[in-house]
């Protein structure tokens, strides 16, 4: 319940804040996120891959609140997985000098038929008694993600991974 109430907050704080932003590096941040997720699960060993940095022109503090729930997932849904493995990077969109960010997983995964219901407010496509969760974390990445004039899609199949997708804009080059 402190959890759904701090989420809830979060989420109705993130449309009013004003943002600031700058050039934030992704991968100390993720580091920093999985070594907490590690001492809080010791038992678990899940593996990292990441790129030496990720750079974008972002608020960092939303940055860091948008990968703890990325990540907290990518952890979650792999709790049941053989040899669980969590990869963030970039892959090109198609788009004119777009690349977009992504974390991945190789966990439990979900069905695509369901991919809309994914990003809105307490939308689980697992049941509790397995995988516990409010449902906001979701919705919140989404909020973060759009506030930065981004977008955030998600791939995944079942018992399959899953991987979600964001892009946030490049950093200004120095002058
Ligand atoms: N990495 C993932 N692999 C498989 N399913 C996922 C993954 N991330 C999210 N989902 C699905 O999307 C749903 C919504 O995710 P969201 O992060 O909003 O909620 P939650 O993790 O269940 O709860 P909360 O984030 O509030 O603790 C999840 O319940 C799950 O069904
Ligand atoms: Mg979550």
């Amino acid at each position: 319940m402190g959890d759904l109430i701090d989420g809830l907050l979060l989420l109705a704080h993130l449309t009013r804040r004003a943002m600031q932003r700058r050039s934030v590096d992704l991968v100390p941040i993720v580091h920093d996120i999985v070594t907490r997720l590690r001492s809080s699960d010791p038992e678990r060993a899940v593996d990292l891959v990441v790129p030496d940095s990720l750079v974008a022109d972002a608020d960092p503090r939303l940055v860091r609140s948008l990968l703890e729930n990325l990540l907290g997932n990518a952890w979650k849904f792999t709790n049941k997985t053989a040899g669980p493995r969590i990869e963030v990077g970039t892959v090109a969109t198609g788009e004119p000098q777009a690349s977009a960010f992504f974390v991945r997983d190789n966990g439990a995964g979900f069905d695509m038929a369901f991919v809309g219901k994914l990003f809105g407010p307490f939308q689980r496509l697992h049941a509790n008694t397995e995988f516990p969760g409010d449902g906001i974390g979701l919705a919140t990445s989404q909020r973060i993600v759009q506030r930065h004039g981004g977008r955030i899609w998600a791939e995944g199949a079942v018992d399959a991974g899953a991987t979600f997708y964001f892009t946030l804009p490049p950093p200004v080059p120095p002058r």
